[in-house]
């Protein structure tokens, strides 16, 4: 299949009631598993890489391991821009083909995240491509960005910062967590509120190490997409260590690096299946 576009897949979703995994991705290894994992799952979702790990590829070599990673793909998989940092990153992965877009401006003033945030809305739409955004600041490490304060979404601020905004989907902070070394306490009587009051979808970052049943109780709270990094990185990063605690002399780069593709989609395939029981 082609890469679908985020508007058509948020409705496929919401069509089927289903919520979306949104997989991050690197490389090409963990592109081809994330793909596998959906496919052999039966379901729709995101593949996303941050504009951090932009940094090894870009967008146009994404667009082109995503399309090669779909040839074969039966279920609907859209590519999206995670934590956008800036608006130059935004156009460069619209340009190049991506077909849904965060741009993170969280950690700035709330007018200011709502400038840059209306900013990526108006590019992103005449392409008519999805933009979500964040309110509050979520704890953590995403890769090597940690983030030490711990802002949760005001609800009160909600509806003003949708409306201005035009965003299409809102990430909250509501005690979810980036990374694997800080417990995430879900507070899901504030995600409630902020359900009642967002005239749009929401999205929980940091699914990695959230209680099953807190997601499946938060599709009832208008979360359509939920992402996870961590645990698919962790699936990638010790196939390696374990082949090298095992052999130092270990030098099988392509063995290693299929039965790392296994890994991954499998832990996807089984994140995706759990979220949508
Ligand atoms: O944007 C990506 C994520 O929020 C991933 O978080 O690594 O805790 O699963 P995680
Ligand atoms: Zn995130």
């Amino acid at each position: 299949m082609k890469i679908v576009n985020g508007f058509d897949l948020i409705a496929h979703a919401e069509k089927h009631g289903l919520m979306l995994p949104a997989f991050n991705t690197t490389n090409l290894e963990m592109t081809y598993a994330i793909a596998k994992g959906l496919n052999n799952a039966k379901s729709p979702g995101m593949i996303q890489i941050s504009s951090n790990n932009l940094r090894l590829s870009d967008p146009e070599a994404i667009v082109y391991l995503t399309k090669r990673a779909l040839e074969d793909s039966d279920v609907p998989i859209g590519l999206h821009l995670d934590h956008g940092k800036s608006y130059e990153d935004v156009k460069a992965c619209v340009n190049a083909g991506f077909t849904s877009i965060m741009i993170d401006a969280s950690h700035l003033p709330f007018e200011e995240n709502i400038k840059e945030v209306q900013r990526a809305v108006e590019y992103c739409h005449f392409y008519g491509v999805p933009v979500e955004a964040e309110l509050g600041c979520l704890q953590g490490k995403e890769e090597d960005i940690v983030v030490e304060s711990d802002a949760k979404t005001d609800p009160d601020m909600v509806l003003d910062f949708v409306n201005q905004t035009g965003c299409d989907l809102l990430a909250v902070a509501v005690g979810n967590v980036h990374g694997l070394d800080i417990e995430p306490k879900v507070d899901l009587p504030l995600l409630k509120k902020i359900s009642e009051i967002s005239p749009i979808p929401l999205v929980m970052h940091g699914g990695s190490g959230i209680p099953f049943e807190t997601i499946q109780t938060a599709r009832a709270y208008n979360l359509i997409k939920v992402n996870y990094g961590s645990d698919l990185r962790k699936a990638f990063v010790s196939t390696f260590g374990v082949a090298y605690d095992k052999n130092h002399n270990e030098t099988n780069v392509i063995e290693l690096s299929l039965e790392a593709v296994e890994n991954v989609a499998k832990e996807a395939e089984k994140l995706v299946k759990i979220i949508n029981e």
